[in-house]
């Protein structure tokens, strides 16, 4: 895994391009979700992932994940939220033929300006190391890969 940042005044809004209707992620959501997660590359899923665990996360971080629909269809995922120290971003996700459209640098604008609005002024995310797309999406939208960290865990 890398650990990304992005310092939060560098946040860019950019326009929709088509009718792309961006939601707050309720967990009415989660089904679709969840199953869009399972066929995406590079989104890990975990027990942190059940109903129960997303509904937690959404309800102790209200208005900072969204998605992103097309007509209905969910073509598009970000979970954000904070411990009230940092930002962390997670399952930043869109569907294939809806890529290079702006939908995932939108999403993560409107994560990001929700982080902010909590007076949060850094947001981190995990990526894989051998997501390299992911790495090269983030770079360009501004984030930096901190290569003085390696990521620590230990099951509870
Ligand atoms: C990474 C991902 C979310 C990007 O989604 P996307 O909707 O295609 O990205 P956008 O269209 O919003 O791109 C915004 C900008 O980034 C650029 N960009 C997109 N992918 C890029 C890449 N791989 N490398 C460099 N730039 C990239 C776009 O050209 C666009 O640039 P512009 O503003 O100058 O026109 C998408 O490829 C994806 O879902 N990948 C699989 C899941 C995944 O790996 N998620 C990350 C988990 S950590």
């Amino acid at each position: 895994m890398v650990i990304l940042k992005q310092e939060s005044d560098s946040i860019q809004v950019l326009t929709e391009t088509m009718n792309i209707t961006y939601l707050p992620f309720d967990i009415q959501d989660y089904d679709e979700a969840a199953q869009f997660w399972r066929v995406t590359p590079f989104i890990g899923l975990s027990s942190a992932d059940t109903r129960e665990a997303i509904d937690k996360f959404l309800r102790r971080n209200p208005g900072c994940s969204f998605v992103a629909r097309v007509e209905q269809r969910l073509v598009g995922t970000i979970l954000m939220g904070h411990d009230g120290r940092r930002g962390y971003m997670y399952h930043l996700a869109v569907a294939e033929s809806y890529r290079g459209m702006g939908i995932a640098a939108e999403l993560v604008s409107r994560g990001l300006i929700a982080l902010r609005a909590e007076g949060i002024e850094k947001c981190h995310l995990f990526v894989y190391s051998d997501n390299l797309n992911a790495q090269s999406f983030y770079a360009h939208e501004g984030w930096q890969i901190r290569n003085d960290l390696e990521i620590m865990s230990i099951n509870l």
